[in-house]
């Protein structure tokens, strides 16, 4: 039987199948607990910090709904509130929150950084995004395709359209190649995947019949049960825009790429935030200011019926919950 309580959920690379499967089921389960009101308060007296160095809307907010949900009292801490980082190690740091909360969440750079608190604060943590990983959206991405499409997950092809090295994509890698599913890396060669993490999951996809590749070629879409895209400049990487939408601009999502698939049914789905019109401050600045179209899907996918991206949004509450549910 699975156990996990005491774990951190840094990466799902951490995690056997059964693991991810277990904490799935019970996303499901909590899920229909809440829809029919019902709350056992799992996390009744746990005190957890929500720790970030970068911003959040659904990171932060499904930490928070998710433990107050099951009776746990959350603390949030940014790096201009804090001396985290500033005037105070992050060993320190680490050992003093350990004393005080039943676990701690981070989203920020390094994924060293969520490492470190595990090894010194001796509490469950949970990596909240990094530069390299965002392992709670997979659980909630895998979530909504088992909600959304009639196939177990090892029969299913996702096709990661844009900038295929960042979190995101590495993320996706990690869980398809877990799991046994069909990931195709869709992008410019500039940006495709290092080497490390490719033969890192390579390894795992041998044991698990997954299927892990990179194209440049539009012809991978082919068969595709979900197109997935991010934004081409994720947090940190902002004087990157420039080049990313010159390397980026056709890989831009659009409903001829989703006829390219041959699926009618086919679901695009995107972690959010996204540019799919001008109406954000950020899109909107780049157009006027230095001519730049940054939207990595159009307007018309985003809002047709083959998007499932605000599901996907809501299932980010329940697989958190799971998670810390399951380590707690
Ligand atoms: N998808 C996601 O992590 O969103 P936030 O940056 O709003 O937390
Ligand atoms: N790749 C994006 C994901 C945001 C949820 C970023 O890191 O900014």
């Amino acid at each position: 039987p699975v156990n996990l309580k005491g774990r951190s959920f840094l990466t799902l690379m951490d995690f056997t199948p059964e693991e991810i499967r277990y904490m799935l089921d019970l996303s499901h389960d909590l899920k229909s607990k809440k829809r029919a009101g019902i709350h056992n308060e799992l996390l009744k007296g746990k005190n957890i910090v929500l720790l970030f160095e970068k911003t959040s809307t659904r990171t932060r907010c499904a930490f928070e709904v998710a433990a107050l949900d099951e009776g746990a009292h959350v603390t949030f801490l940014d790096s201009n509130s804090s001396q985290m980082g500033k005037k105070e190690s992050l060993e320190d740091t680490a050992k003093v929150l350990g004393r005080f909360y039943d676990g701690i969440e981070y989203r920020g750079y390094k994924q060293s950084v969520v490492e470190d608190l595990a090894k010194y604060s001796g509490v469950p943590v949970w990596n909240g995004l990094t530069d390299v990983d965002h392992p709670t959206q997979i659980l909630a991405d895998l979530m909504t395709i088992e909600e959304h499409v009639a196939k177990p997950l090892n029969k299913v092809k996702v096709v990661f359209v844009g900038d295929t090295r960042n979190n995101m994509s590495y993320a996706w890698m990690y869980g398809c190649a877990k799991l046994g599913m069909h990931y195709v890396a869709y992008g410019p060669k500039e940006l495709w995947p290092e080497k490390e993490v490719m033969d890192k999951v390579q390894e795992v996809a041998k044991e698990t019949g997954a299927v892990i590749e990179v194209s440049d070629n539009i012809e991978c879409v082919k068969g595709a049960d979900v197109i997935y895209t991010d934004v081409w400049v994720s947090m940190g990487e902002e004087d990157k825009l420039a080049e990313r939408v010159r390397l980026l601009t056709p890989y831009r999502v659009t409903m001829d790429m989703l006829n390219a698939t041959g699926n009618k049914d086919v679901i695009f789905m995107h972690c959010l935030p996204s540019f799919h019109d001008f109406e954000t401050k950020v899109a909107k600045e780049a157009k006027e200011k230095m001519g730049l179209d940054v939207r990595e899907v159009t307007d018309e996918v985003f809002r047709s019926r083959h998007s499932v991206v605000f599901d996907e949004a809501e299932n980010r509450m329940h697989t958190i919950k799971a998670v810390m549910v399951a380590t707690l």
